[in-house]
C-alpha cells in the first residue's frame, strides 16, 4: 500500500476546518488514491467540539482515510507530517483590518514554527491560513530554520480566485478564461490584485474589459475588501471559499503549474521586484511539482508599482511589530 500523506492541520474544530477536513478525506487534494491521515490540532477547551467532527469523519467510511490522531500537543500533531496547514487562530470581526490580529495571532506561530521543525517530515511544507497570514508565516518559519524558507506558504489563493471571478463576469466569459492572476503583496487591503498580468481567453484583460476606471477602481477595491464585505455580510468571516482556497493552493504547489498560467502564493521573497528579502510576500508563482520560482520579468506601470510598495511597507510595519516573536 502507498505510504500515507501525513497532514497536520490546526483549528481542526472551527469554521475553515469544517469545509476543510472532510474534502481532503475524500481524496479531492492528494489524488483520489492517495491514503491520508489527518493529524488534528486544537486548544483543550475545543477537544470536545473536535470529537464531534472526527465522529462524523468516521461516519463518512471514507476509503483513503487511513489513521485521525487529535492533540493540543504540538510535537504530537506535526509528528511526521508532509503538510501542515496552520489555520487555529482568532478570525477578525466587523470593523477590524486583519493586521489588528497580530497581537492576539501572532503569539501562537512561534511555538508552532519550532515544533514543526523538531517534529515534521523531512519534505514538510506549511501553508498559513490563519490572519494575518503573511506574518503569521514569517514568525512560524523564523522559528523553524530547519525547514528551509522555500517550504513555508502564507494563502493569497482566495484573493487570486476571488479576483478571476470578478473579471470574468465583468467581460461575461466563464471564469475558467482567466489565467495568469498575480495577487501581490499581502492578503490585507493593501494587496493588488494585478489586472495588468492578467489575461482572459489569452488575450489581456485590459484589451478585453474596456471599462479601465472599473478596473483600476472597483475592481480592485472589490477584491480588496471581499473579505470584509462577508464579514458583514454572514456575521462570520469567509470558511466554505477559504477552505477551498486552501486546496487549491497546497494543489498548485503540489502539481506542475499548466503552461501559460501561474498561481498567487505568499512566498519568503529573496529580493524579486525589489521587494526586501524575508518578507512573506505574494507572488506569482509557477511549480514544478516539487519546486517553485517567482515569475520573473513582469514589469510594473508606475500605478502599478506604487500600488506594489504601498503593500511592502504595510508587511515591513507587520514585521516590525514582531520582532519580540523572532529570534
Ligand atoms: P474559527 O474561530 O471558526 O476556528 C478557529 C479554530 O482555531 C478554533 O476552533 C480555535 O479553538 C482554534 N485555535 C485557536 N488557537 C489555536 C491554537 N493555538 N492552536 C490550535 N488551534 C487553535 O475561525 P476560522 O473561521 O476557521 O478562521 C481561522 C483563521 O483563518 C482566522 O484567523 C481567519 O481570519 C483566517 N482566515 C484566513 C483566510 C486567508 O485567506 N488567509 C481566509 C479566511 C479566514
Ligand atoms: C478573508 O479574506 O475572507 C479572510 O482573510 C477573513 C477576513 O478576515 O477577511
Amino acid at each position: 500500500m502507498t505510504t500515507p500523506v501525513k497532514v497536520a492541520v490546526t483549528g481542526a474544530a472551527g469554521q475553515i476546518s469544517y469545509s476543510l477536513l472532510f474534502r481532503i478525506a475524500a481524496g479531492e487534494v492528494f489524488g483520489a488514491e492517495v491514503p491520508v491521515e489527518l493529524r488534528l490540532i486544537e486548544v483543550d477547551p475545543a477537544m470536545r467540539a473536535l470529537e464531534g467532527v472526527v465522529m462524523e469523519l468516521d461516519d463518512c467510511a471514507f476509503p483513503n482515510l487511513v489513521n485521525v490522531v487529535t492533540t493540543s500537543d504540538l510535537k504530537v500533531g506535526f509528528d511526521g507530517v508532509n503538510w501542515a496547514l496552520l489555520i487555529g487562530s482568532v478570525p477578525r470581526k466587523q470593523g477590524m483590518e486583519r493586521g489588528d490580529l497580530l497581537g492576539v495571532n501572532g503569539g501562537i506561530f512561534k511555538p508552532q514554527g519550532q515544533a514543526i521543525a523538531a517534529a515534521a517530515a523531512s519534505d514538510v511544507r506549511v501553508l498559513v491560513v490563519g490572519n494575518p497570514c503573511n506574518t503569521n508565516c514569517l514568525i512560524a518559519r523564523e522559528n523553524g530554520k530547519d525547514v528551509p524558507a522555500d517550504r513555508w506558504f502564507s494563502m493569497m489563493r482566495l484573493d487570486q480566485n476571488r479576483a478571476m471571478t470578478q473579471l470574468a463576469r465583468k467581460a461575461g466569459k466563464p471564469v475558467t478564461t482567466v489565467t495568469k492572476m498575480a495577487v501581490w503583496g499581502n492578503h490585507s487591503a493593501t494587496q493588488f490584485p494585478d489586472y495588468y498580468h492578467a489575461e482572459i481567453d489569452g488575450v489581456s484583460a485590459p484589451e478585453v474589459v474596456a471599462d479601465h476606471a472599473w478596473l483600476a477602481g472597483e475592481f480592485i477595491s472589490t477584491v480588496q475588501k471581499r473579505g470584509a464585505a462577508i464579514i458583514e455580510a454572514r456575521g462570520a468571516s469567509s470558511a466554505a471559499s477559504a477552505a477551498n482556497a486552501v486546496i487549491d493552493t497546497v494543489r498548485s504547489i503540489a502539481t506542475p503549474t499548466p503552461t501559460g498560467d501561474w498561481a498567487s502564493v505568499g512566498v519568503v521573497s529573496r529580493g524579486e521586484y525589489g521587494i526586501p528579502e524575508g518578507l512573506q510576500f505574494g507572488f506569482p508563482i509557477r511549480s514544478d511539482g516539487s519546486s517553485w520560482e517567482v515569475v520573473d520579468g513582469l514589469t510594473h506601470s508606475v500605478s502599478a508599482q506604487r500600488l506594489i510598495d504601498v503593500t511592502r511597507d504595510e508587511l515591513l510595519g507587520e514585521r516590525a511589530e514582531v520582532t519580540e516573536l523572532l529570534p
